[in-house]
């Protein structure tokens, strides 16, 4: 079973479930979603969980449709100090912005889980039993720096900040800081 709030993300992955029979997706709010208890083997997420409300209560809630000895893992961002596709736009920016209010780094969001320690709390006090992180590093490419720049200006940290700023445009900001510049160039190969 998949789930998500989001019904586009869901058409895709229907599309790429295609063939699998026996795979159903929902769509519907994970947190509180009346999944049936002890019915899985295993939950997975790829950067969905950071975005719960209440993450305990959504692990509750998870944790419960498990089997004994069920797993849990998902993936998730480390802090956004260490994703230059997130910090340099930023950063290029701030730049044009007036002061922000100081970031709260346990608000949902896609850097909620950055702090593995408050990760493992929160998973203790779901219920769960052993757990470890790994940090991964990897290389994100885009095709193009133009599709750079779209995948850029279609996050919800663009249109925080970004969006305030009136005449913001991909040269524009592309010109603000030669480092993003940079890092969108070396993303893209054209
Ligand atoms: C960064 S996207 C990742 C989407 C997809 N898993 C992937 O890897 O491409 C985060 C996803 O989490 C979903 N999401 C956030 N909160 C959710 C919730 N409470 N229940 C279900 N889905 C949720 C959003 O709708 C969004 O599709």
């Amino acid at each position: 079973m998949g789930i998500d709030l989001s019904a586009a993300v869901l058409a895709f992955a229907q599309r790429a479930a295609k063939g699998c029979e026996r795979v159903r997706f929902v769509q519907a709010d994970a947190q509180v979603f009346p999944f049936e208890p002890a019915s899985f083997d295993a939950a997975f997420s790829r950067f969905g969980v950071m975005f719960f409300a209440d993450p305990t209560a959504a692990f509750i809630n998870i944790r419960r449709s498990l089997r004994p000895n069920g797993r849990l893992a998902f993936v998730c961002w480390r802090a956004l100090e260490e994703n230059p596709l997130d910090i340099l736009p930023l950063r290029a920016a701030s730049a044009h912005l007036p002061p922000q209010p100081a970031h709260d780094p346990d608000a949902p969001g896609p850097f909620a889980f950055a702090n593995p320690d408050r990760v493992r709390g929160i998973l203790e006090r779901a219920g769960f039993g052993r757990s470890r992180s790994l940090p991964v590093t990897s290389r994100l490419e885009a095709a193009t720096s133009i599709r750079c720049w779209r995948f850029v200006r279609g996050s919800e940290l663009w249109a925080r900040f970004f969006g305030k700023i009136p005449s913001s445009g991909p040269r524009r900001c592309r010109q603000c800081d030669p480092r993003l510049r940079h890092t969108m160039d070396l993303m893209g190969s054209g």
